[in-house]
């Protein structure tokens, strides 16, 4: 088996060999950071983004939808915090000239040292037999010292970060003896704050233009619009409205393919409760986000929980559900309680009152607010790299495939005649359009039937028709299932409900 940075290359190869994924702009050498997604990755991001959807609000009767704008009024980026405080601390190499985020630098020397207490504990299992007590005393030195070196150097770093000191950062980052990974040197710049917000001018004449920022977070249009929608819906608290939608961050360290993109999108609900009831809520979305992305499926091993100890100063609760990607345990999701931060700001930058009356306690008040905010890509990534499998089968040959949750896979089912002649493939034509208007499949007669099967795991069909010399006697085809690759005879007017059945959108 491939390592994980191995196998993470791979699985980007083959996004791009099977029309998942390409680079932007691929013909001008790309775009950092800027991914275009392919006929087969569109379907499955379309997929993510429905069961998102379906889950939020069809599911909750209290949940309505939204579409707000990119471009918005500009001091409502002001309100939110975004023009001062959305920033990324940074730092140059003088040799390399290559430029990085200060915490990232700091956050991957710690990685370093985890990676090292990982190596003693693999060593020291593999030497179970004959550990004795000497071995032992000098492992566990090796292993306390390392958590020393990470425990120092996290309460350092954690406490420069929190009085945003700059200087500092540096001074750790020099004292560390990090060096730049192309040079080698450390000849570092100073820490300088970075604003993550594009920008860019609104109206025809540049002079009298107002700078305007493309959204880095969804959330806000749907803050904006609270009121409209609670008054034009007639929304009793609590209640909830979602949004999907493009988002924009000038990430300075663009990297791992789409878990950190420039342009990504985003799925993101914003849950308005009384004051008071929030943390109350806080556990329960908890609790209904995790179910949502274990009823994909995936087992829950490759899910945890981080809660935030340091929270940001609106916030008076914040988990992360994390994946374990290839390169580790990572960020898929937010949830945060963010009490009446958002909302009260913009009473204050608008003038406007944002308040809802509540009919139950005669008072009007300014609600408070549990997220749950997931990037679509970042879905996207963690389904498709858990997918993604090379698999040895008994003749000694290997298959990729794709185990995709079969109700987000692209291509529902491919329809193959066995031979392209003896009227096979007109009756395949004929399952084709039986099944074309409920369900996306592809009909497909190149190549021999082996090849196509294997065609069909790599871009992971969960099923393939086959039309052979029997159906043209007593209508009915094999049914093969892409995972246990067995293969069922079944008659063909019975295709809708089975798949209907196979397919069913869970959704919870
Ligand atoms: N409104 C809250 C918010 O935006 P966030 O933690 O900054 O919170 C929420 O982002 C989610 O958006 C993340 O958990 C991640 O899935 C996704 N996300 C954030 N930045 C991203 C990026 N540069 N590329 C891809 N996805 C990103």
């Amino acid at each position: 088996m491939a390592n994980n940075e191995e196998l993470f290359k791979q699985i980007i190869a083959h996004a791009k060999e099977y029309g998942y994924i390409f680079p932007s702009s691929e013909i001008y050498d790309g775009l950092s950071a800027v991914y275009d997604y392919g006929q087969y990755g569109v379907e499955l991001k379309n997929n993510i983004k429905q069961y998102w959807w379906k889950a939020m609000v069809q599911y909750h009767e209290n949940i309505v939808g939204l579409d707000s704008a990119i471009f918005m009024h500009p001091t409502i980026w002001k309100a939110s915090g975004h023009v001062d405080a959305f920033n990324d601390p940074l730092i140059d190499n003088k040799d390399s000239k290559k430029r990085y985020r200060a915490d990232v630098l700091i956050e991957d020397h710690i990685q370093k040292i985890e990676d090292k207490i990982n190596k003693e504990v693999e060593k020291a299992k593999k030497r179970f037999e004959n550990f004795d007590e000497k071995m032992y005393r000098s492992t566990n030195a090796r292993v306390m010292g390392y958590q020393q070196q990470i425990d120092d150097i996290t309460a350092r770093y954690a406490d420069l970060m929190q009085r945003n000191d700059l200087a500092g950062l540096r001074q750790l980052i020099i004292d560390l003896e990090i060096a730049c990974p192309i040079s080698g040197t450390r000849n570092w710049t100073d820490v300088r704050q970075f604003n993550l917000m594009f920008s860019t001018q609104m109206g025809s004449v540049a002079e009298g233009a107002d700078t305007i920022y493309l959204r880095p977070e969804t959330a806000q249009g749907i803050f904006v619009n609270f009121l409209n929608v609670q008054k034009t819906g007639r929304m009793k608290l609590p209640f909830g409205i979602a949004q999907i939608g493009k988002a924009f961050r000038n990430e300075i360290v663009a990297r791992q393919f789409i878990f950190r993109m420039r342009e990504f999108e985003q799925m993101e609900m914003q849950f308005f409760v009384r004051p008071g009831e929030e943390l109350k809520w806080f556990d329960y979305w908890k609790k209904e986000r995790i179910q949502w992305h274990q009823s994909l499926g995936i087992p829950a091993e490759n899910y945890r929980f981080h809660d935030h100890e340091k929270l940001a100063h609106y916030a008076n609760a914040a988990t992360d559900i994390e994946f374990k990607f290839p390169f580790g345990f990572k960020e898929l999701e937010g949830i945060h309680s963010r009490t009446n931060y958002d909302l009260s700001r913009h009473e204050e930058f608008s003038g406007k009152k944002l308040r809802y009356f509540d009919p139950e306690t005669n008072e009007s008040y300014v609600p408070y607010v549990v997220e749950t905010s997931i990037g679509v890509d970042r879905m996207f990534l963690a389904v498709f790299s858990y997918a993604y499998r090379e698999e040895k089968l008994e003749d000694g040959s290997t298959r990729v495939v794709l185990r995709l949750p079969a109700m987000l896979a692209p291509i529902k089912a491919a329809v193959l005649p066995l031979v392209k002649k003896d009227g096979m493939p007109e009756k395949a034509r004929e399952i084709m359009d039986l099944l074309k208007r409920d369900f996306l499949c592809q009909y497909d007669e190149k190549d021999a039937i082996g090849r196509r099967y294997r065609r069909q795991d790599a871009i992971g069909t969960p099923y393939c028709i086959t039309v052979d010399n029997q159906t043209l006697e007593d209508n009915t085809v094999t049914i093969r299932d892409r995972d246990t690759m067995e293969q069922h005879r079944v008659a063909i007017d019975q295709l809708p409900t089975i798949l209907w059945q196979k397919l069913r959108l869970c959704g919870k």
